[in-house]
């Protein structure tokens, strides 16, 4: 499907669901304030594709991101890896941060943020 809807109201703060849009995994990460307040702190010289936490996120508590590793391509685990709250990618070890930063290992680039918009609180819609 060219785009899909999907209703967040399910995904509890902290927790990251799984969804196929296009062929592609998708990840929705509901963000807790503890994720938001550790990467408001992320200075951007830290980042090796720098982008803030602004132009990844519509809304600073939820994260949409295909769940495809830059590297090689491989599914990132989320929750998991060195970051808190970010995601692992077990294939050549490439950790992101909470907003799918890339921040350790061969991945060169963020996780790509699909084209998305909310249609109310609880739904949103992708592609
Ligand atoms: Fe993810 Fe290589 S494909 S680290």
């Amino acid at each position: 499907l060219a785009q899909i809807e999907v209703d967040i109201s399910k995904v509890a703060p902290g927790g990251c669901s799984s969804y196929k849009w296009r062929g592609k995994p998708l990840f929705i990460k509901h963000r807790t304030a503890a994720d938001i307040a550790l990467e408001e702190s992320t200075p951007m010289s830290a980042l090796r594709d720098p982008e803030t936490q602004e132009q990844r996120c519509v809304n600073p508590e939820w994260l949409v991101v295909i769940g495809i590793c830059t590297h090689l391509g491989c599914v990132p685990i989320p929750n998991s890896g060195d970051w808190a709250g970010g995601f692992y990618c077990p294939c050549h070890g490439s950790h992101y941060d909470n907003i799918g930063r890339a921040r350790k290992g061969p991945a060169p680039l963020n996780l790509e943020v699909p084209p998305y918009k909310f249609v109310s609180d609880s739904t949103i819609l992708v592609g």
